[in-house]
């Protein structure tokens, strides 16, 4: 599959997110491991997950760690290429809103809990998942510095950061700062700007909900007619559409679709191959969140 890179490392323009297989309306575990095998297979080389990956008030922190972990372990194919990319920071003690914790210590104790989830000595990328009010995001960030001088983290992103989040966070990192992950869709567009951003810095953007989300991925083509149009002339899903026109935003995006489906992977990793003209991306961009 075409490549892209975070930090100096090579992965899949398209990576595999791993939330639908392990929170609320997940599916069993053989299905979801079929999932993950049937990405591998086509040559998907970066897994996006977190700790709070799990249905909210149980005692299951890391569901989605080991999960990934086993069907790594599980693949009969080469798999050294592979980078799974974690996060720290977020939790869910309860159903509703998610909690934060960006206090330095707890981070660094939970990224070392994820490396032993995850069966690594070193964490392929680790991103602090969002900022805490309640704590300076320069303390927060001070852990991530900690991490990868200590050797726990091999790279280091943050997730659902403004533009001067991401300048902060890169200053404090001595440039360091390979990643940023914000929610960016043909419904959600308010990341631009920090797109924009990393295309300049030259940092990974890893658009996340890339379709709307879980619940309105399905119906991307009847809620953007323009994306199923483009896609009917290409002869592809309105959902591949939205991860090319996405593709084409900059080289240094890396979108992330969910899936608890083999099939819906196997589609969205075909946008790698779709070359969007100048006026569909036109087309696409003047559309508007409904
Ligand atoms: N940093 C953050 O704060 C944050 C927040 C949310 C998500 N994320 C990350 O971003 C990833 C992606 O976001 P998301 O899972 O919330 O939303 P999403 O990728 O926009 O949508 C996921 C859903 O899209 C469906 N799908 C995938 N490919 C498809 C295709 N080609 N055609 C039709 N349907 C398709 C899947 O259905 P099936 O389940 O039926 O396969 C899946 O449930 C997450 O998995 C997670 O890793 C990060």
């Amino acid at each position: 599959m075409k490549q892209r890179v975070i930090g100096d490392v090579s992965v899949s323009a398209i990576g595999l997110g791993g939330m639908p297989m392990s929170i609320e309306g997940r599916k069993d575990e053989r299905q979801s491991i079929a999932t993950i095998h049937a990405a591998l297979e086509a040559g998907v080389t970066l897994i996006d997950t977190a700790d709070a990956y799990h249905l909210a008030a149980h005692d299951e922190v890391g569901h989605n760690e080991l999960l990934i972990a086993k069907a790594i372990r599980e693949y009969k194919g080469d798999t050294s290429g592979v980078i799974v990319a974690t996060k720290g920071g977020h939790l869910r003690p309860e159903p509703g809103p998610w909690a934060q914790n960006g206090d330095p210590a707890y981070l660094k104790e939970a990224a070392k809990a994820s490396a032993k989830r995850l069966g690594v000595d070193a964490i392929d990328l680790y991103q602090y998942h969002r900022p805490d009010p309640k704590v300076p995001y320069a303390d927060s960030i001070g852990a991530l510095v900690e991490l990868l001088d200590e050797g726990v983290i091999k790279m280091a992103g943050i997730s659902n950061a403004n533009v001067d989040q991401i300048r902060e966070a890169n200053e404090i990192l001595g440039g360091r700062l390979v990643s940023v992950q914000n929610q960016f869709s043909p419904k959600f567009r308010s990341s631009e700007e920090e797109l924009v951003l990393c295309d300049e810095m030259n940092i990974a953007f890893l658009p996340w909900s890339p379709l709307g989300g879980i619940s309105s991925a399905a119906d991307l083509g009847s809620t953007f007619e323009e994306f199923a149009r483009v896609g009917r002339d290409h002869g592809v899903s309105p959902q591949v559409v939205a991860l090319a026109w996405e593709l084409a935003k900059s080289d240094v995006v890396i979108p992330i679709p969910g899936a608890s489906r083999p099939q819906s992977i196997l589609d969205s990793v075909t946008a790698a191959t779709v070359k969007l003209r100048p006026e569909e991306i036109e087309r696409l961009d003047a559309v508007h969140a409904e």
